[in-house]
């Protein structure tokens, strides 16, 4: 087995080939003056090939990298290519909200299947579902929320876990095993037009306790802002973030932290000043499950 990292792998593809014992294969790239990317693997290309490309700013350019290396690999001899896609790009346009608008996931998705890959392996999509919804081939998604939730173990008091919205609730049900804790969600309403979010805060218990948000993804950092602002609202000690992909657009995190968030901590899907848990062993024990179950 081969370990290719990609242009965006944002090492782990590195830290993939030391947990598994794998060569590492390299992958040089540039681009042309016009724009375009240029990819060529730098060793032999032969038996499996594991392609490691997470989809972070520029999304496009990162997928069309990950689909020229994907079918490059099958050209040259890979017997089999898995896709590792540590943050995937487009998964939160995944119906469509008006109509008209294009199934991007879909469109994503199906793209690195007919590039020829075999598998695919990324870490806390958006929405499960979407990859039983448009993947034929074998897929995992891997959870890093209770790796997150490790790492605020021993440092809360009277932790309280959330979610911020009710679709994250078994993130935050995971992240409280980990803590031996209660969780609970808040209800989100974002408005499709004008893209503001609003919190409605539940009855929950928070007064005087720390309370650890969790989600898959940080963007503008709004709805994690509105978040703390409601638990401490509602007499939360300190509020603390953990995020699998800290997308962090502009201004993001000054948003959060000026919401009165006192840390936040994500993953090195998307590198960022706040990615202080790599997905690598995570990533690796999926893969030898998956590879072994072939
Ligand atoms: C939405 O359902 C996601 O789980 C995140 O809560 C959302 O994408 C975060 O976006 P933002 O940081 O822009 O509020």
């Amino acid at each position: 087995m081969r370990i290719a990292g990609g242009p965006a792998s944002n090492g782990i593809a590195a830290r993939l080939a030391r947990e598994l014992g794998a060569d590492y294969l390299e992958v040089r790239h540039k681009l042309f003056p016009d724009g375009e990317s240029y990819v060529k693997f730098e060793g032999e290309v032969e038996g499996t090939v594991v392609i490691v490309q997470s989809l972070y700013p520029p999304q496009d350019r990162h997928l069309v990298q990950l689909l020229l290396m994907i079918e490059a690999a099958r050209d040259l001899g890979a017997s089999e290519v898995v896709a590792v896609v540590p943050y995937l790009a487009y998964a939160r346009q995944d119906k469509r909200f008006t109509p008209g608008e294009a199934l991007s996931v879909k469109t994503v998705l199906r793209s690195i299947e007919r590039a020829g890959a075999d598998y695919f392996v990324t870490v806390d999509v958006h929405k499960r579902e979407s990859l039983d919804q448009w993947l034929s081939i074998p897929h995992v998604d891997v959870t890093a929320t209770e790796a997150l939730a490790e790492y605020f173990k021993g440092k809360l008091e009277g932790p309280v876990v959330l979610a911020p919205d009710r679709g994250a609730l078994w993130r935050a049900e995971l992240a409280a095993e980990v803590l031996g804790c209660e969780f609970d969600y808040l209800e989100k309403r974002r408005d499709r037009e004008t893209g503001e979010v609003k919190v409605e805060p539940k009855e929950l218990e928070v007064r005087g306790r720390d309370v650890l948000i969790v989600d898959d993804v940080v963007s503008t950092g709004g709805t994690i802002a509105l978040a703390a602002r409601a638990a401490l609202g509602m007499g939360a000690r300190r509020v603390l973030v953990a995020c699998t992909h800290p997308l962090l657009a502009e201004g993001a995190l000054e948003r959060v932290l000026s919401s009165g968030v006192e840390e936040i901590v994500a993953t090195d899907t998307i590198p960022s000043s706040v990615s202080r848990i790599s997905v690598a062993p995570l990533l690796a024990e999926a893969l030898s499950e998956m590879l072994a179950q072939a």
